[in-house]
């Protein structure tokens, strides 16, 4: 069972965000937050059209993440609305079951709120109480400046480079592996 997690905080220009687990009746919105961040950004590895989820599939990824000790899914809202998500996916195996994969994104209109970080060093307090979890991993484009600078002020190290790792827009783009040592 992963840890049930409620936190408030006063972001940089004083809107409160609230971070917790996404619940598993939130299965339409997320798909929704998930829909837009793709058509929003070019840095993840979806773009418009290519999110196809139904609300039963979204169910089970997010009853999944409240049962797995070494999985988590954090929504942060702003007044009930969901502006951001993080979710730590990792397998049950006993040999790779401290090692887990992240991804985080935040709705366009909110960034550079600190909503990032909050949502990354949420995580991190997690991994830290968790009796699993030694490591964090995540995969960045080489040309998304924000997250990579980001990830590294945090404390992320780079492990190693991809070439030509994901095609965008008809370009092939390079991207970084990096992991946190909790
Ligand atoms: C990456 C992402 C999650 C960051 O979220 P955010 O809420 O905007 O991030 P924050 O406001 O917490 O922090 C951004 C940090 O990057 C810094 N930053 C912003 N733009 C920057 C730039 N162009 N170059 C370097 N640093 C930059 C900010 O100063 C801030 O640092 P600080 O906390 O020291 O002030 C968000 O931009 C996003 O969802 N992007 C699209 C999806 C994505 O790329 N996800 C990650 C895939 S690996």
């Amino acid at each position: 069972m992963s840890t049930i997690l409620s936190r408030t905080k006063t972001l940089k220009n004083g809107e409160t965000l609230h971070l917790r687990n996404v619940k598993l009746l939130e299965a339409a919105e997320i798909i929704h937050f998930v829909k837009t961040v793709g058509v929003e950004t070019d840095f993840l590895t979806f773009g418009a059209g290519e999110f196809n989820k139904t609300v039963a599939e979204e169910e089970t990824i997010i009853s999944e993440h409240l049962a797995a000790p070494n999985r988590i899914f954090i929504a942060a809202t702003i007044q009930g609305e969901i502006v951001g998500i993080l979710n730590v996916t990792a397998s049950p195996k006993p040999r790779l079951q401290h090692s887990g994969e992240f991804g985080v994104s935040v709705l366009k209109k909110h960034w550079g709120k600190g909503i990032g970080r909050l949502l990354i060093e949420t995580m991190l307090e997690w991994a830290e109480h968790s009796p699993i979890i030694r490591k964090l991993n995540l995969k960045v484009l080489a040309n998304n400046t924000t997250a990579l600078a980001l990830y590294k002020s945090i404390g992320f190290e780079e492990e190693g480079y991809l070439k030509e790792d994901t095609f965008v827009n008809g370009v092939y783009q390079d991207a970084h592996v990096m992991a946190y040592f909790v």
